[in-house]
């Protein structure tokens, strides 16, 4: 079954392939779809690289012949319309190959977060196609929070307008792990699964992280309108300052919070736990 893999070049794509040859899949069955081949050649060797570009539907359709399966990792795309189009492109390019399977990564309740209205509509326009889909609505990377941890780490307060709001929290690499293997197995299709672990609000993560670090961290609540001037203060544009401040605030009413054992269902193991995760990422 050949397999491909949107954004090889990337953290995510890159982390599905690396745990697809480390879990003996034949290399000649996982094909990499990068804009950049040459960057993505260097970067797996052990693979076939097939030149796709998201804004590029000609180009996508030829990249997935003969594919079964498809990864579509989620792209970067600032603007929403853009990234809907760069979705799509795939999607529209999956129906015209008959691909048997395409892997959306999704977001945790796409409807209720600013962040998630592109997922939203990739997941409508998945549905509605006749593709055959599974669909990762993923919760936070750990590595979201990177930024919050090295200034616990530097002795400098943590900063949130995220309130009492909570969200999971799990290594990127674990998530990777999850869609490599629906990726592989024979599961139901059109499926949605909620990856979710690990749910804390800001109070629980920097308790854990105090264990981590043997060392109080002090944690600052402050309001939307002063996130949103300190993210601008902090050099971040004028609209990705108030969509970040939006979506904390989505956060804080509920958009991060879910509860389910589909991670576990597709690990074939409990996602590993908060501090544990936490030390990983430190190493
Ligand atoms: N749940 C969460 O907490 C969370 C957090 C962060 C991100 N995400 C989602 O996860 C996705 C993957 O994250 P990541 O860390 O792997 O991102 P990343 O490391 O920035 O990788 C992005 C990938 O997309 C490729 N790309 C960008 N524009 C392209 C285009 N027009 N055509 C083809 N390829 C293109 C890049 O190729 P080049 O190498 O050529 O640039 C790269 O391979 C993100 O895009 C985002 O949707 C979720």
């Amino acid at each position: 079954m050949k397999i491909g893999i949107t954004g090889v070049t990337g953290h995510f794509g890159y982390d599905v392939v690396k745990d697809l040859i480390n879990q003996g899949y034949n290399t000649k069955n996982i094909i990499g779809l990068a804009r950049n081949v040459e960057k993505a050649k260097k970067q797996v060797p052990s693979i076939e690289i097939r030149k796709a570009d998201f804004d590029n539907l000609e180009l996508m359709e030829k990249a997935l012949q003969g594919l079964d399966r498809v990864l579509l990792v989620s792209t970067k795309e600032p603007d929403p319309q853009k990234r809907i189009v760069q979705h799509t492109n795939v999607i529209k390019a999956a129906k015209h190959n008959h691909l048997s399977l395409l892997v959306y990564t999704s977001g945790t309740k796409p409807d209720q977060n600013p962040l998630g209205f592109a997922h939203m509509k990739t997941e409508e326009f998945l549905q509605s196609s006749s593709v055959p889909y599974i669909i990762l609505r993923n919760n936070y990377y750990l590595e979201v929070k990177l930024n919050d941890i090295q200034r616990a780490i530097n002795n400098q307060p943590i900063v949130t307008n995220v309130g009492k709001g909570k969200f999971g929290l799990a290594l990127r690499s674990e998530y990777a792990q999850a869609a490599a293997n629906v990726l592989i197995k024979p599961l139901a299709i059109n499926q949605t699964y909620n990856l979710t672990a690990n749910l804390v609000d800001y109070a629980t993560f920097v308790s854990t992280l105090e264990k981590v670090l043997n060392k109080p961290v002090k944690l600052k609540n402050i309001t939307d309108d002063e996130m949103e001037k300190a993210m601008i203060n902090n050099r971040i544009s004028d609209p990705v300052a108030s969509l970040m401040t939006k979506a904390n605030a989505a956060i804080r009413n509920g958009a991060g919070d879910e509860v389910s054992d589909d991670f576990k269902k597709l690990l074939g193991r409990q996602p590993k736990g908060l501090e544990e995760s936490i030390k990983a990422l430190l190493k």
